[in-house]
Formats: C-alpha cells, sequence, structure tokens
C-alpha cells in the first residue's frame, strides 16, 4: 500500500490501523491530514467505477412543478406525471414545493458547520452499528466492508417532538433549528406528496400516509477526493424506504441507472429529489420501481446532501396493496416485516437491489 506511506501523523500507521481509525474518524478526517492518494481500500472494482466511456445523459431526469398540486383542476395532471415518473423513473425532482428557500439553505449551512466541528464533537456521536438511532459515522456500512465509501454521514429520527430533538447533536448552535425548520417543512410536503402518490397507484388519499408514518434523516458528506475515478461517494444500491426525500447542494454527483444507463441528477437549489424506495416497488405490486443510484466525488469540491427516508414503523407488514393485485397482476413479492427487511437491508454492504431481490417471488 504505497498510498500509506505518505499519509501525515493522524493516520501514520499500520494499513489496519489507519483501516480502523477511519471507521471511527471518517473520511473528512483522512482529508484533513492531508493525503495526495486515496488508500488503497476506498478503490473500487472497476466494473463498479463511474467511468467516462459510460453514457451519462444530461438532465432528463423528470422535474415536476408541484404548484399545481392545490388546484383540483391541474391536479390530477401533476398527479399523473408523477405516476409515470415513478413507473418510468423510479425518481424525479419537485419544484414549488412549499418549503422556503432559506430554509433549504440554512439546512445545508448547518450541514456544513456540524461535519467542521472538532472531531472531539462529531465523535460522541460515533458509532459503527446501524441501527444505533442518533448515529455519526462514515461510509455505508463500515463494519461489514472491505472497501469503504468516500462519505461521512449523521443520522437522527425525524421526529420534532421535544423529546426526540433532545436527542440531537447540540452543536452547531443552530443545529436543532435549522434541522426542525427543514423537517416541518418536509413533513407538510411529504404529506400532500404522498396523497398524490395513493391516488396515482388508486387507493384512498390516506393509504401512504397511514403506512409510512416514520422519518429518518440523515446529512451526508462528500469531501473532495483526490482520486475521484476511482471509488463512490456511495455505490450503487436502492434505499430501504418507501421514498426518499433529497436537497442535493449545487455539486453534481447522484447518478440514477434507467434500462443499463446512468443519468445524472441535475443539482437544482429549489428542488428535492424523491426516490422510489424498495417498500414503496412492494407496496406498489412492482408497479413503481426503486429506482438504482449511486454517488460520485469530486476532485475539488466537497458535496452535501439531507436525506429523509419516509419509513413505516418497524412492525408493519408490507405486502403488495390487495387493489393492485388481479388475475394479470399477481403478487409479485412475498409479504416482509419491515424491520425484519431492514436487518437483511444493513447485514452486507451496498449491493445494488439484493435486499429486494431476496422477496421477490419467483415465477
Ligand atoms: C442515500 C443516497 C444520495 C446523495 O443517502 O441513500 O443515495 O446524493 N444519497 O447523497
Ligand atoms: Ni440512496
Amino acid at each position: 500500500m504505497a498510498s500509506v506511506a505518505s499519509l501525515p501523523s493522524l493516520f501514520a500507521a499500520e494499513d489496519s490501523t489507519l483501516f480502523k481509525q477511519i471507521k471511527m474518524k471518517g473520511v473528512k478526517a483522512l482529508v484533513d491530514s492531508g493525503i495526495t492518494q486515496i488508500p488503497d481500500f476506498y478503490i473500487k472494482p472497476v466494473e463498479d467505477r463511474a467511468l467516462e466511456e459510460r453514457p451519462l445523459v444530461d438532465d432528463q431526469v423528470p422535474v415536476i412543478d408541484f404548484s399545481g398540486i392545490y388546484d383540483p383542476v391541474s391536479r390530477s395532471r401533476v398527479v399523473k406525471a408523477i405516476g409515470d415518473a415513478c413507473k418510468e423513473w423510479g425518481v424525479f425532482q419537485v419544484i414549488n414545493h412549499g418549503v422556503p428557500k432559506h430554509v433549504l439553505q440554512d439546512m445545508i449551512e448547518v450541514g456544513h458547520e456540524f461535519f467542521n466541528l472538532p472531531l472531539e464533537d462529531k465523535m460522541s456521536y460515533y458509532s459503527d452499528d446501524l441501527s444505533q438511532p442518533v448515529r455519526f459515522g462514515t461510509s455505508y456500512n463500515p463494519a461489514k466492508e472491505t472497501i469503504l465509501e468516500w462519505r461521512d454521514v449523521l443520522r437522527h429520527p425525524g421526529s420534532i417532538s421535544p423529546e426526540a430533538v433532545q436527542l440531537w447533536p447540540e452543536k452547531p448552535e443552530s443545529y436543532r433549528e435549522n434541522t426542525t425548520n427543514y423537517l416541518k417543512g418536509a413533513k407538510v410536503f411529504a404529506e400532500t406528496l404522498f396523497a398524490a402518490l395513493s391516488e396515482s397507484l388508486g387507493v384512498q388519499s390516506d393509504y401512504l400516509q397511514n403506512i409510512l408514518t416514520e422519518m429518518m434523516f440523515g446529512i451526508n458528506y462528500y469531501p473532495y477526493c483526490p482520486n475521484p475515478d476511482l471509488t463512490l461517494g456511495l455505490s450503487a444500491h436502492s434505499d430501504a424506504s418507501g421514498i426518499t426525500i433529497l436537497l442535493q447542494d449545487q455539486i453534481a454527483g447522484l447518478q440514477v441507472l434507467r434500462e443499463g444507463r446512468w443519468y445524472l441528477v441535475q443539482p437544482r437549489s429549489d428542488a428535492f429529489v424523491i426516490n422510489v424506495g424498495d417498500q414503496l416497488e412492494i407496496l406498489s405490486n412492482g408497479r413503481f420501481k426503486s429506482v438504482e443510484h449511486r454517488v460520485t466525488v469530486n476532485k475539488e469540491k466537497t458535496r452535501i446532501s439531507i436525506g429523509i427516508l419516509c419509513v413505516p414503523l418497524g412492525d408493519t407488514r408490507i405486502a403488495p396493496i390487495s387493489g393492485l393485485i388481479d388475475e394479470s397482476h399477481p403478487p409479485m413479492y412475498r409479504e416482509v416485516i419491515f424491520k425484519e427487511y431492514l436487518g437483511h437491508y444493513f447485514s452486507k454492504q451496498h449491493n445494488r437491489k439484493s435486499s429486494i431481490d431476496s422477496v421477490r417471488l419467483k415465477f
């Protein structure tokens, strides 16, 4: 491992020690130590890298203007656009979602401030156990990975009840206020979106809202990287959620797979990116497809994204909605208990759509 020899003192140790240190301190600490080359355990197999030769088509992910959703005349058009995007892409962007721009900006800003805190402050939330509710960590599932992802992350539940908020980080100073404002706005939007998704599936408007009652909140931090072509911020995966509401900053990095081609999700600071997750693929009996996506990193710029996973309670049974099953549409997935699904999802490194593949019924 030639690269290790060039690392300054914070990480100057044997390879295995370096690996263990990074798993606790995160990839930002590695970058801050002044590396000029990534360690070997960030180098992805060639077939997983985002190589230039592969087609990467710009800005074709649907962008849906949500302003028409409150008008009875235009509502059906918006609902149809959302349903079509979920069928054809499993992902779309929403503009005019109703959350004020300054609330989005403040969230991104305090996200940077959190990751720029001294390491000790972040480390007080450190865990490599993905089931820990409030967690600072790195990569995706470092306890199970041999090749790490170029990402640090802060996760906690998205409830804004006082009991929940008091478990959030106390620093930076504006963290709790900015995050509360963001989650308040996102929740109003999510409820309207769930109604639209339910209608597009032809079930009662509150159907999905009654299932996807919980939010998991996360801030993804992708530091600039000396060898962006060799690694990834996140490897290809679909989300275990029902849907995911993502806010990107101005820096490109998110790519989605459609019919064998990777597409860039053009950064738009005024938009939410909505991903169909595995639970919605199951509920919709495969009518909507959870989208496979990955994140590339950047040589000069640190990228941040804010994710909200809209999920059921752990004990919820998830199965194809009975109204979506008939003779020509037999159930395509077996029933799962959400926490058992998560157990499978969290037991491994990111591996494309392997979790949902494991509950697909074969004919
Ligand atoms: C995720 C994810 C995408 C991004 O957190 O699961 O896919 O752009 N994030 O950060
Ligand atoms: Ni994801």
